[in-house]
């Protein structure tokens, strides 16, 4: 029984929580006239000895008490004596857990979101170093128009500032206090549940005491939050393994973000990336995970809701190390500009460029546009070149009409700089972008 019930192994992380939670209910009680004062005073002094115990790595903790707020509640009874009993007055451990668990997911999303920030500044800070260096964009992973890497990277800061933002919403809506509810179904005495709310840095006290000692989708939102940003560091990542392969060698990571191979001399792994990128499977299987805890489970409390813990707790850890990693790596990863600009300019990534031009400088249809691009390409695939090392001559062959200023369009830089409509991977754009970033990161802090 013991092993299967007791949760202190998981559930002493929220010893601060806890502590804060007794201290505000403690003063309440002795606010709302309930206890003593002197009563309220013994307890506040004894909760703040058990925290510097903790603190201390001196308090014993015991499975055969159960969890945390056990735990605590008896350390505090051999510390004061009679007091430590009138603690639990109007509090039940459903309200107690829940209050706790809450305080512990919104500074998670809190932690979560300052991670993303400086994520975010990394990336914009390589994107304004890179904004206008040249790479293949890829579609199927296929070369398809050149693009310039710093707009590569902004795309990462978008993503990763609605991250931020799920972080917040999640926050907003879980700042609500559940202590006071009890049990499940309130209380008879007198409390006063605005006061432990606000002495929380809570919003309100939560309106339902069913739903308030039995919901967790508080910790569904943070872990949703979690999964999606996680999704979105496995993309970054993998695009750092693919670029830093020799097969790519678009860039590299020095010697402190990659390791060695036992074996092979030569070998300079990604591991940060590659552990980043299954991180991954760890978080989304925590939602899942909770997911599936809360499923079905009839109202209120029920001992289903101990298994929350271990799954937030893996996933918050498991985002925190990718975060910090990920962050790292954009910092250190050094970009080959030449070799991003040498594939960017092959398979005839500006082929678009030739079309829009046939549209622009001889009303051609558009399909018609694509037809006669297409059949200019199969010659620079015969000749083995590419689309601006073709003589005007062989262009003319396929259509007489186009003259010289073509050849303006066909470079993989003015294919960049023409891309100049707003969202577009024009440098001009992406400088401007980045230092808008830059300057907000810089001023949120
Ligand atoms: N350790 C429990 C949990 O995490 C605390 C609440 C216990 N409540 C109860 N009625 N047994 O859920």
């Amino acid at each position: 029984m013991e092993s299967i019930n007791a949760s202190i192994d998981i559930d002493k992380r929220l010893w601060r929580e806890d502590i804060a939670g007794s201290r505000a209910h403690a003063a309440m009680l002795a606010e709302a006239k309930i206890i003593t004062r002197q009563d309220a005073t013994a307890i506040t002094k004894g909760l703040d000895q058990i925290a510097e115990e903790i603190e201390r790595g001196e308090f014993q903790f015991s499975r055969a008490l159960e969890d945390i707020h056990m735990n605590i509640e008896a350390r505090l009874k051999a510390l004061i004596g009679e007091a430590a009993g009138r603690l639990h007055t109007a509090r039940s451990r459903n309200d107690q857990v829940a209050t706790d668990f809450r305080l512990w997911c919104r500074r998670a999303c809190d932690e979560a979101e300052a991670a993303l920030r400086a994520l975010m500044a990394a990336l914009a800070a390589k994107a304004e170093t890179h904004a206008d260096a040249v790479m293949p964009g890829f579609t199927h992973l296929q070369t398809a128009q050149p693009v310039t890497i710093g707009h590569h990277f902004l795309a990462y800061v978008e993503m990763f500032s609605r991250d931020a933002g799920r972080f917040a919403d999640a926050r907003a809506r879980m700042n609500e206090c559940p202590l006071g509810a009890a049990a499940l179904a309130g209380t008879p005495f007198p409390i006063d549940r605005s006061l432990t709310a606000e002495a929380l840095g809570f919003d309100r006290p939560c309106a339902n005491s069913l739903d308030a000692v039995s919901s967790r989708d508080f910790a569904l939102e943070l872990l949703s939050a979690a999964s999606i940003t996680a999704v979105h560091l496995s993309r970054l990542a993998e695009e750092i393994v693919l670029w830093t392969s020799p097969q790519f060698g678009f860039a590299a990571l020095s010697d402190a973000f990659s390791t060695g191979s036992s074996i092979m001399p030569q070998k300079r792994n990604p591991d940060a990336a590659e552990l980043v990128r299954a991180k991954t499977g760890r978080i989304n299987g925590s939602l899942n995970s909770l997911l599936n805890v809360m499923k079905a489970l009839p109202l209120a409390y029920a001992k289903d809701l101990q298994e929350d813990k271990a799954a937030t707790f893996e996933a918050v850890d498991a985002l925190a190390l990718a975060l910090a990693a990920m962050t790292g790596m954009v910092g250190d990863i050094a970009v080959n500009r030449e070799a991003m600009k040498e594939a960017a300019a092959r398979g005839f990534s500006t082929a678009t460029d030739l079309a829009d031009w046939l549209v622009r400088a001889l009303a051609m249809p558009f399909r018609d546009a694509h037809h006669v691009t297409g059949r200019i390409v199969a010659i620079a695939e015969q000749k083995n070149a590419r689309l601006d090392e073709l003589p005007l001559e062989a262009l003319q062959a396929v259509e007489p009409r186009i003259t010289q200023d073509v050849f303006s369009v066909l470079s993989v830089d003015a294919s960049v700089a023409s891309r100049k409509a707003y969202g577009g991977t024009a440098p001009d754009n992406v400088k401007r972008e980045a230092r808008r970033w830059v300057s907000a990161l810089a001023r949120e802090k």
